[in-house]
């Protein structure tokens, strides 16, 4: 299977699986417990129609927005994910580096390979900060000090993961950071010895956020082992409000869902919010980001940016989100099996399609700009 043979998710996600390693591949294809809400995540979109209008006299589409003071060339950004360099040797500075090309916003995590830094240097576009809130708050304090020197312009803040998702499929395979070459390790060179040789002859794992203030002691550990132990459960609204004023620039709350908490996010000063179940990696069993939506925006929209993720593998989902009030879509798995498929070009060829699918979409739908996008273009049933 070839790049070229790639032309929607399942491809990408095809060719990802026949290169990665098993327990790298079910780490990222992976939800919590029964997957409920990462399957919903994407039929969702299903529930809804669009209605499109037609003799517009549409001859160019503008398909760029602005999301918290930040111009985009298409509605999408790559979400901020995890662990990039074990997918492609390249991780973060391939995705840094197809977003540039694309004019669009990415993000670096706590948990990336590369450091932020270096992220920084390598985009000129936006770049988003995702930030874990641990219990060492020197850590915290440290990062966000990071974050603010290296020129960042978004942060961040993920707040659905205080604790460890029930990820099974890393319970069976045996997922943990560093990845080693323990008897499971060597078995998984044998199978995938192209990935392996990327991956061993490339600079070693490193977590360059965290190195100054987590010591793995030689030990590996798996994700939800990390949420658990060095995540902060006690995280509070206060907490939260100290670390917007200390920011003092746009900030977004990544994985609020109800209008409750939607509201209080304004009052203590988000400029964002990124509806989101994390993948459906965490709380199964949760509603989707894109079910959550109209609700949000009705109550909130006129206040703060409402962005949303999960599920997104085609430019009509983008479509029904920016009709249903979203400012822009964060991309998640959809960019991360380019990655691990084919590197920067995968990454690339991605947002290709799902930049000419929305604009084959927007003249359909009879649109010229996105603003023109409403709910009279959708129906729900
Ligand atoms: C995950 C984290 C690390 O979902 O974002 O695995």
């Amino acid at each position: 299977m070839r790049l070229k043979d790639c032309h929607n998710f399942q491809d990408f996600r095809r060719m990802a699986k026949k290169r990665l390693p098993g327990p790298i591949f079910n780490y990222i294809d992976g939800g919590a417990d029964d997957e409920v809400t990462y399957r919903r995540n994407t039929e969702a979109f299903d529930s809804v129609d669009l209605v499109p209008n037609v003799l517009r006299g549409i001859t160019d589409v503008d398909m760029s927005v602005t999301v918290m003071g930040q111009k985009l060339s298409m509605p999408v950004y790559c979400s901020p994910t995890a662990l990039q360099r074990l997918f492609h040797h390249d991780g973060e500075r391939a995705v840094a580096g197809a977003a540039a090309k694309y004019g669009t916003m990415f993000g670096v995590s706590s948990l990336g390979t590369v450091s932020l830094e270096e992220a920084r240097r390598l985009s000129p576009g936006p770049q988003v900060y995702q930030f874990y809130f641990h219990k060492d708050r020197g850590l915290n304090r440290e990062m966000m000090a990071r974050a603010k020197s290296a020129g960042v312009d978004v942060m961040m803040l993920t707040v659905d993961s205080i604790t460890g998702g029930n990820r099974e499929r890393d319970k069976r395979t045996g997922f943990s950071i560093p990845f080693r070459l323990n008897l499971a390790g060597i078995t998984q060179f044998a199978l995938k010895p192209a990935w392996a040789i990327n991956y061993f002859t490339h600079e070693p794992f490193k977590l360059p956020q965290l190195d100054s203030h987590v010591d793995m002691g030689g030990g590996t550990m798996s994700i939800s082992k990390y949420f658990t132990e060095m995540l902060d459960p006690a995280l509070s609204w206060a907490d939260v409000e100290e670390m917007v004023g200390e920011w003092g620039g746009q900030f977004c709350l990544k994985g609020v869902m109800s209008v409750e908490d939607a509201r209080r996010a304004i009052d203590i000063g988000c400029t964002g919010l990124v509806l989101s179940n994390h993948g459906g990696r965490q709380l199964d069993g949760s509603r989707t980001g894109f079910e959550q939506l109209g609700t949000i925006v009705d109550a909130v929209g006129d206040r703060i940016d409402v962005m949303m993720d999960g599920g997104v593998q085609r430019g009509t989902h983008v479509l029904k989100a920016l009709s249903m009030g979203a400012k822009a879509v964060g991309l998640g798995r959809y960019y991360l099996f380019p990655l691990a498929a084919a590197g920067r070009q995968g990454v690339e060829r991605a947002l290709d399609n799902m930049r000419i699918e929305i604009e084959r979409g927007m003249k359909l739908m009879g649109v010229s700009r996105l603003s023109e996008l409403s709910r009279s273009n959708l129906f729900i049933r």
